[in-house]
């Protein structure tokens, strides 16, 4: 399926966090790209000119003590690490218009431009650090900060560090902050962390340590050769210079940060949202740069020991599953199982469940046996109702006029007319129900309306039993108009899933021979877009899996 370029479109800026390369990504790292990944081709698919964004936060004590553990510089350990990350974003086809690295020139020149214009503006002055530090976390903390001696954050042991440094005046921004929070509450959803934030914000911020002088792994500090600027100032920076901001006389324009900047949301994992919704924000303010319109805050996919860490030998590899079901299933499953905000837990018994249940069932059985029956009754071809009522209208939201009926010359079957008004009506309102949920990223809401309707498509098929109709042949007009109707809620169901799984969409397509036509996703809300189809019948969307075989071999790959 393509997508129509238009001249006026309006923009939307989406990021994931950049990952850490520390070792390879696991399927909870995946969830956020693929729920970005989803947003981004919807808003595309929807008209807006999208620029989503990905990457890698390469540099960091945590990076250089893997290496150094390895036997490897960072720069080797970096780049076979994220040449897999790429390869993983590839086999799950996730969309990104641009991938930035760290460690790459165009981002380094424009961190030391922040550096430089904070430092000359005031913001940032020489001290003495001494506190504690979280390496995995890459987090500064206080005494009081720490929960039973360890990372608030993450649970681990903390570090005693002591080292000369520079620091940033957060402690001026925290009215400021306040403010943002009170006056723009949609600025950090969900509401829970945001509270969350407040209360952390009131207990009092300290300046913020923003460079280091104990290892080197990092981006020199333009004004001081002896110290590397703290990872997590250089990392959150990549939202704005991979925009091309600011200018740091390389060549490359800020034309793209004229065009989406301020970004529309950064999606985050909860334990980043202090990150992004307090540091980040602090940090524009001193620049005197427009803030980003929302930071989401996500919860952790968890494993019933809690949460998925190498460490711990638990984590899901993503591609074993992909290998197994098809990135399709991989990215249904993500987007249906979990609540946006809220942690969930994974099992392979839930994704094996989900698959059977929505994709090879009322899916895949959606699909098969209507085009099944196309082939069978009409070899493939059929034609919409003759008196016009196809025409490409948008349907009503209530079912109540210019719908289909039985066709030229019978007389619909009792309750027909009713039944195929119903079907029409769903179909034509669900892009608009699914709209609705996507604007606040509830893909699971978002998927159960467009499940809604293939359950509905299915139910319309057992009630106007085209098995039936096929016997009599002064039926045939009302069979080819069931059958019609079927193959029309099918091809608005093709572009309402299109965003979350497009090969199956495609597959759709093909499968009910449109494959080569554009479809934007205002096609989903108009009934009879197709006058007539030309079926081919294909191979099941999703084959039926058998569960015990399919936990046993998943637990024979672990
Ligand atoms: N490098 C920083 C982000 C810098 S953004 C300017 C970082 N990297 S990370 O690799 O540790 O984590 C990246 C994201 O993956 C975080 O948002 C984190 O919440 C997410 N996840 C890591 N494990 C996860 C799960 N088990 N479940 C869901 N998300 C998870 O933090």
């Amino acid at each position: 399926m393509t997508t129509a370029i238009g001249a006026e479109k309006p923009k939307f800026y989406i990021t994931t966090p950049i990952y850490y390369p520390s070792s390879n990504l696991h399927i909870g790292h995946t969830y956020c790209t693929v729920m970005a990944d989803a947003m981004a081709r919807f808003r595309r698919l929807a008209g807006y000119d999208v620029m989503f964004l990905t990457g890698t936060d390469e540099h960091g004590q945590k990076i250089q003590r893997i290496a150094d553990g390895e036997g490897v510089t960072p720069q080797e350990h970096v780049d076979k690490i994220v040449g897999g990350i790429k390869e993983l974003w590839a086999t799950m086809e996730i969309s990104y218009d641009d991938f930035i690295r760290t460690t790459e020139d165009r981002h380094k020149l424009r961190v030391q431009e922040f550096f430089r214009a904070i430092y000359e503006k005031g913001d940032i002055y020489k001290g003495v650090y001494e506190g504690w530090y979280c390496t995995p976390c890459e987090s500064y903390w206080t005494d009081k900060q720490l929960a039973d001696g360890k990372c608030p954050d993450c649970g681990r042991p903390v570090e005693r560090a002591k080292e000369d440094a520079y620091f940033f005046r957060l402690s001026d921004y925290q009215d400021r902050l306040l403010a943002l929070f009170a006056e723009n509450p949609g600025f950090l959803e969900p509401e829970t962390r945001r509270n969350e934030m407040i209360k952390f914000v009131e207990q009092g911020l300290e300046d913020l340590c923003v460079s280091r002088s104990s290892f080197d792994w990092g981006i020199r500090v333009p004004i001081d050769e002896g110290q590397v600027i703290y990872v997590w100032l250089d990392a959150l920076s990549n939202y704005i210079t991979a925009l091309g901001y600011p200018d740091a006389g390389d060549g490359i324009s800020s034309e793209k940060y004229e065009r989406y900047w301020p970004a529309d949301v950064h999606l985050v994992g909860k334990e980043i949202v202090r990150f992004h919704s307090i540091i980040w924000p602090a940090l524009l303010m001193s620049l005197e740069l427009p803030l980003p319109k929302q930071v989401l805050g996500h919860g952790w996919l968890l494993l019933d020991g809690g949460k998925m860490s190498k460490s711990k030998g638990n984590v899901v590899d993503p591609v074993k599953l992909i290998e197994r079901y098809g990135v399709d299933a991989l990215k249904y499953f993500l987007l249906r199982e979990y609540t946006f905000g809220q942690d969930g837990l994974y099992t392979n018994e839930a994704m094996i469940g989900r698959i059977n249940a929505d994709l090879a069932n009322d899916l895949g059985n959606l699909l098969s046996r209507t085009a099944g029956m196309i082939e069978k009754y009409f070899g493939g071809h059929i034609e919409g109702p003759a008196d016009g009522s196809a025409g490409g209208s948008v349907g009503p939201a209530d079912g109540s006029a210019g719908l289909l009926t039985g066709g030229p010359g019978v007389l619909p079957a009792e309750g027909a007319e009713a039944l195929d008004a119903q079907l029409a009506a769903l179909a034509t309102a669900a892009a608009g129900k699914v709209e609705g949920h996507m604007d606040v990223f509830a893909f699971n809401h978002a998927l159960e309306e467009i499940w809604a309707l293939i359950s509905r498509s299915n139910k319309y098929i057992d009630e106007t039993a085209p098995w039936a109709l096929a016997k009599d042949e002064a039926r045939r007009a009302r069979l080819e108009a069931v059958l019609y109707n079927l193959a029309e809620a099918l091809r608005i169901v093709s572009v309402l899933i299109y965003p979350f799984m497009h090969h199956s969409a495609d597959e759709i397509r093909s499968q009910l021979g449109i494959a080569g036509k554009t479809a934007m996703w205002r096609d989903a809300s108009v009934w009879g877009a197709e006058g007539a189809y030309d079926v081919v019948k294909g191979a099941a969307l999703f084959p039926r899996l058998d569960m015990e075989a399919e936990l046993a071999a998943l637990e024979a790959l672990k």
